[in-house]
């Protein structure tokens, strides 16, 4: 029998950014939601998961075996440095074409974002300003309070869930002092301490607070410290992160087992990127590439790792970048080239060229860690939600206890199988399908 809390009334869904993640996503719920668009991509939408076993099984979407928010139910807001509304947004960013977003043009209009909890250290590329006026760190975190109180209250949500998809912000390194602790993290934010309080974090606190699940679609430090740890503990609320695990990093997770399974050798394995969107902009910075570059490179590390192999995976050369390219738009491109060696070492050479979009990929993301993260706020799960890793590529983990993520993909799949078994009172299992 399913413990989970029914998902009755809408279910508030507040997005911090609303760039073209964000409007891909929204643009994409609302015409499938008029059966115009499909939401391809989405675990939620399409995924079977096996429940029994032998002559019982039988393979079952996710919504017949744990109560799960449907679209209709999802009332959408969002916060962003710009003033610019979901509809001009959608148009500005290029991802879709006009006559995908036009027949939703009304609802998207009336999605007007908020202040934003902005400071243009942690991204100085950016230039608008619909910004918040805040004292100090812990004033930050209580306007974002009252937003999502008053968002709820004027929406009539029964739920809310906050999804960061907000721009890359600059690297902030752990710091024990400030972020191991609730009481740290609290005191740190009153002491208006800008250099290690990023915004992302008011966010995240404000969430929590109000009882709110707390996802992070970007790299940021945000929720990966310990403090927050404390703060989804206290609060009975989910957390997830880190970074949507979309094109390259997908490819990389789902490859890197065939040579690992294989038992072949890893020589170096070099990625590039070129993109031209905004979010590119902000990751030509070098302090925000340097985010994004520490996530990037923790997948492989759990994948291939040399003291389990040193024959095949000793001091592989590991290297990925991203490069700022216009024309290209949300168009990225992803190259990988891969050394690998055989037989006696021989050399041998893989190639993978990714044309991809970007927000395409990261769109129906959103949409299963939101819809996932509120089944497991009613299924009563807090802190961490490993079994989310599945859609990001550097998955939260209790580094303070040297816990190793689990950065391969079908674990992670299996992961998220057994966690719907699990919620929809089903037993684990192990096996493949
Ligand atoms: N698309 C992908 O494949 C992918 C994959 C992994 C992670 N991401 C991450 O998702 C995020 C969004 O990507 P995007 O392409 O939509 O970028 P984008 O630049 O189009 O949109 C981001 C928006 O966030 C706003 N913003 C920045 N700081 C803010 C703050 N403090 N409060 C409110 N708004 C703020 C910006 O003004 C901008 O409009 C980026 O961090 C990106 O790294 C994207």
């Amino acid at each position: 029998m399913s413990k989970v809390k029914k998902a009755e009334g809408k279910l508030g869904v507040m997005v911090v950014g609303l760039g073209a993640v964000t409007t891909t996503f929204m643009t994409g719920v609302l015409m499938a939601r008029k059966g115009l668009a499909k939401p391809v991509g989405a675990m939620t939408q399409y995924d079977k998961v096996r429940v029994g076993k032998g002559a019982d099984k039988k393979y079952l979407k996710y919504d017949e075996i744990v109560s799960m928010a449907s679209l209709d139910d999802i009332v959408f807001g969002a916060w962003d440095v710009y003033p610019e509304n979901a509809y001009e947004s959608a148009i500005n960013c290029e991802v879709l074409k006009e006559k995908d977003i036009n027949p939703v043009k009304d609802e998207l209009e009336k999605i007007v974002p908020m202040k934003a909890a902005f400071d243009k250290n942690f991204a100085k590329r950016l230039e608008g300003n619909n910004v918040k006026e805040c004292k100090d760190r812990w004033d930050m975190t209580e306007q974002l309070r009252e937003d999502i109180r008053n968002f709820k209250k004027e929406n009539g949500c029964d739920r809310i869930v906050v999804l960061w998809a907000a721009s890359t912000e600059v690297y902030v390194p752990v710091n024990e002092k400030v972020h191991y602790t609730l009481a740290d993290l609290e005191a740190a934010m009153k002491a208006d301490d800008k250099e290690n309080i990023a915004p992302s974090m008011c966010y995240a606190y404000a969430a929590l607070a109000e009882g709110a699940p707390f996802i992070m679609g970007a790299p940021n430090t945000t929720v990966d410290i310990p403090a927050m740890w404390e703060m989804a503990e206290k609060t009975k609320m989910p957390i997830a992160g880190k970074d949507f695990k979309t094109g390259q990093t997908l490819v990389k997770s789902g490859f890197a087992p065939i040579i690992g399974t294989r038992c072949l050798g890893l020589a170096g394995w070099f990625s590039t990127n070129i993109l031209g969107n905004r979010d590119g902009l902000v990751l030509d910075e070098p302090a925000n590439f340097r985010t994004k570059e520490v996530s990037k490179l923790s997948t492989l590390e759990s994948i291939l790792v040399p003291e389990e192999q040193p024959d095949l995976y000793t001091d592989y050369y590991h290297k990925v970048r991203i490069n700022y390219y216009p024309p290209r738009n949300d168009n990225k491109e992803g190259w990988d080239n891969i050394d690998i060696f055989g037989w006696m070492g021989y050399p041998m050479q893989i190639k993978i060229d990714f044309l991809c979009r970007d927000s395409i990929l990261a769109a129906p993301l959103c949409l299963d860690l939101v819809l996932l993260s509120d089944l497991a706020a009613r299924a009563g799960r807090w802190g961490t939600q490993r079994f989310l890793s599945f859609f990001l590529k550097s998955p939260m983990h209790d580094y303070t206890k040297n816990e190793v993520p689990v950065n391969h993909l079908f674990q992670q799949y299996a992961m998220l199988k057994n966690a719907i078994r699990e919620m929809g009172g089903y037993e684990a299992d192990q096996e493949l399908d």
